[in-house]
């Protein structure tokens, strides 16, 4: 009997809706060619379209169906008619918060086939991982405004960090430098002048290294972060940052590895109390949505990574490998200077996965 993972389907807007159908496409052929198991698809018409028919995203009991799944795969959110920070708590941080899904890892390196903006930077020059923390900083919601109606309106939105949020986040970092060949990490901060919380990060950063002597460590502010990302990509590996650092690098760094539309990420729960969720980290195009021309590459990235935290490692590899042979033959999408559509990379790498 074929194992059967129950995945829960967000598509969201735009792009989002373009790139989850084609995920859901590339893993039910994926599953088609191993045989061993099996994907059970359900769909989540929560979006910005249906947010405003309702006056919600997410349904009252919406958090507890999803718990029963084994993962989330999720398109993006956002749409002109809707306030971005009203679709972005309404839809992608509720989910992330409610499911403990502390940690968000965003890999980029130059797949073949591709290449950098940088000149000079070739494949294999630039091989990171970024653990972003997700779950803390100014993404934790605590702010507020007042005076609003008297011409003198006051905001704040305060940084949130804690000691167990940031254990938990160096600990997932040096682990994953640890099982990578360089075993190398970068701590990036503002310690100069955010003068208390990411003083805590400095110091815990310190005493969990204790308990990883086999990773090479060093720390940058992220301003120098990126002129180094720039200038010497091949000097990094494993970086991990805060919330908002992350969220600003890892889009530098997808766009220093070719196009915003290959970089994946993963949102995680590491203690599985909850399921994770996979997306790819653009959003969802409005310039470019309904057209039928999105990079679907990100959104097979993050499949991959789906699958293999579900436990199909050989599966996961199958599909990366069917991404690479088809980037490399130069089937690609206008983003990285290719001629073809959504559903030429998507048919493209099915076929290869049927090899
Ligand atoms: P975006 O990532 O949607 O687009 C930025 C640029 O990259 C656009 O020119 C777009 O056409 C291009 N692009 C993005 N993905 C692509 C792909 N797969 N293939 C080819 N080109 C691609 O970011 P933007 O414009 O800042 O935000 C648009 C909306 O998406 C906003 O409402 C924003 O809040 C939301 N958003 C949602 C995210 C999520 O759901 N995780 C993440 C980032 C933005
Ligand atoms: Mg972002």
């Amino acid at each position: 009997m074929a194992k059967t993972y129950k995945i829960a389907t967000i598509p969201g807007d735009g792009i989002g809706v373009d790139i989850t159908d084609a995920a859901i496409q590339v893993l039910k052929k994926l599953s088609d060619a191993s045989g061993s198991f099996q994907f059970e698809f359900t769909n989540f018409d929560w979006s910005s379209k249906t947010y405003k028919e309702r006056g919600y995203y997410i349904p009252e009991d919406g958090i507890e169906q999803l718990k029963k799944f084994d993962a989330i795969y999720f398109g993006a959110v956002g749409w002109p008619d809707v306030p971005d920070h009203i679709s972005l708590w309404g839809l992608m941080l509720p989910l992330r918060n409610s499911l403990c899904q502390y940690v968000n890892v965003r890999p980029t390196r130059i797949i073949p086939g591709t290449s950098s903006p940088l000149a000079n930077c070739k494949p294999g020059d630039l091989d990171w991982v970024i653990i972003r923390e997700n779950s803390e900083g100014e993404y934790a919601g605590h702010g507020g405004e007042t005076h609003t109606y008297y011409d003198n309106a006051v905001a704040t939105d305060v940084s949130i960090y804690t000691q167990v949020g940031i254990e938990r986040i160096m600990r997932f970092a040096f682990e994953t430098a640890k099982s990578r060949p360089r075993k190398k990490l970068t701590m990036v901060t503002k310690s100069n002048a955010q003068r208390h919380g990411m003083v805590l990060w400095d110091r815990i950063f310190n005493y969990i290294k204790k308990e990883f002597p086999e990773v090479e460590t060093d720390k940058m502010l992220v301003d120098a972060m990126t002129v180094r990302m720039v200038l010497q990509p091949s000097s990094m590996d494993t970086i991990v940052a805060t919330n908002l650092h992350a969220d600003i690098l890892s889009d530098l760094a997808a766009a220093l590895s070719g196009s915003i539309g290959i970089a994946p990420s993963s949102n995680l729960d590491p203690t599985r109390k909850n399921p994770s969720m996979f997306e790819p980290i653009h959003g969802s195009a409005p310039d470019i949505a309904g057209k039928g021309i999105a990079n679907p590459v990100g959104a097979f990235w993050s499949a991959a990574e789906m699958v293999e935290w579900i436990g199909e490692k050989d599966a996961a590899a199958k599909l990366m490998k069917a991404i690479e042979t088809v980037t490399e033959a130069g089937v690609k999408t206008k983003d990285l200077g290719g001629s073809k559509n959504t559903k030429e990379v998507t048919d493209a790498i099915c076929a290869e996965i049927g090899k």
